[in-house]
């Protein structure tokens, strides 16, 4: 069931016509099943969103939903609404960060322009403290992404993250140079449908990779974010960092905005930094698509839903 409808809702979120549909109609009702993950499709929806988490003792990462666009149009038209949305925050007073992708910005368009859009973001982002997380997607846009990673760290831009995904065959590479140049890491499972060639196709070959990984991130890197909703991921980590006497102000927690609301408390109240992934906008179909696949019992509950409003 879990693989089947990992790959169901996989296939969805690629579908340029329902994408198009979502966006066009929006989430529908203020109580859609969408917004349980997804803090509004406005600015200003999502402001009042990331005040509320913040008041409630947490971190934020605010990401504007979008990825795989086709022109350079949207991508420009993408990275002038990180800017004002970074104009927003700052005039809010709440958190400084922000999550993008670099499909988004262009890159699947022309690369050097994508760069440049990049920079567009991290200029006024380093001016006003924002430290700037690019997500990783699948793996077509691994090398590219380090690469543009790389690229604008050896040009001294340092309020930069990157995520890595554990089921690639390729990350405890990646974790080791970025642990060499300093960089922070979020480390993720990885959310995309991959073949066995590049990624573990098992999920137990997937959870020991992410606990060898963290340990290598906890152990050797840079305030690395956990991101995970896995009680015994979590576990893993807090017994490590407890027996390597690593306080925990040397990394953070990270989940989804809507994801084991229960456990995001209890971290916080048990002393640990924890911070919520919130993303909003009008480009939030492939995103919701995603998050239906990660767990069978939204199958049922999209079902329901659907079914009561008829
Ligand atoms: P797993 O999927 O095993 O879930 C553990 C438990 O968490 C489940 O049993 C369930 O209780 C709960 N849960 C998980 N997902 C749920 C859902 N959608 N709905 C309801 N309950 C759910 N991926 C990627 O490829 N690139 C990226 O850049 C990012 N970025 C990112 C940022 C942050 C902050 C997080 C938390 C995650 C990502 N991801 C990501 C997604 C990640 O790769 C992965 O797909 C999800 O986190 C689900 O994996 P878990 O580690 O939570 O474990």
């Amino acid at each position: 069931m879990y693989a089947g409808s990992k790959a169901f809702f996989y296939a969805l979120s690629r579908s340029a016509t329902l994408k198009r549909l979502a966006s066009t109609y929006g989430m529908a009702t203020p109580d859609s099943f969408a917004r349980r993950f997804i803090a509004g499709e406005t600015i200003d929806e999502a402001i009042d969103c990331a005040r509320r988490i913040q008041s409630q003792g947490f971190l934020l990462t605010l990401d504007y939903l979008g990825e795989s666009v086709r022109t350079l149009e949207e991508a420009t038209a993408a990275t002038r609404e990180y800017v004002r949305l970074m104009e927003v925050i700052v005039a809010s007073g709440i958190e400084r960060n922000v999550s993008l992708k670099l499909t988004q910005l262009g890159v699947d368009v022309d690369r050097a322009t994508c760069v440049d859009n990049l920079r567009r973001i991290l200029d006024p982002g380093a001016k006003h403290g924002f430290f700037v997380r690019i997500d990783m997607e699948n793996s077509p846009y691994t090398e590219v992404t380090l690469e543009i990673f790389e690229t604008l760290w050896q040009q001294d831009y340092r309020n930069i993250g990157v995520a890595l995904q554990a089921y690639l065959h390729r990350t405890e590479r990646d974790v080791r140079r970025m642990n060499e140049l300093g960089a922070r890491v979020r480390l993720v499972k990885g959310a995309y449908k991959e073949s066995a060639s590049v990624a573990y196709q098992q999920k137990a070959e997937v959870e020991a990779a992410f606990n060898r990984l963290a340990r290598l991130l906890l152990d050797e890197g840079t305030y690395p974010a956990i991101a995970t909703h896995d009680p015994t991921r979590i576990a893993a980590t807090r017994e490590h960092a407890a027996a390597r006497r690593i306080s925990s102000d040397r990394f953070e927690f990270q989940m989804l905005y809507g994801v084991r609301r229960d456990l995001q408390s209890s971290l916080v109240a048990d002393g640990y930094r924890m911070r919520i992934y919130v993303p909003f906008g009008r480009q939030w179909f492939p995103y919701f698509m995603r998050r239906l696949g990660e767990r069978p019992a939204n199958v049922a509950f999209v079902l329901r839903a659907l079914l009561s409003e008829r």
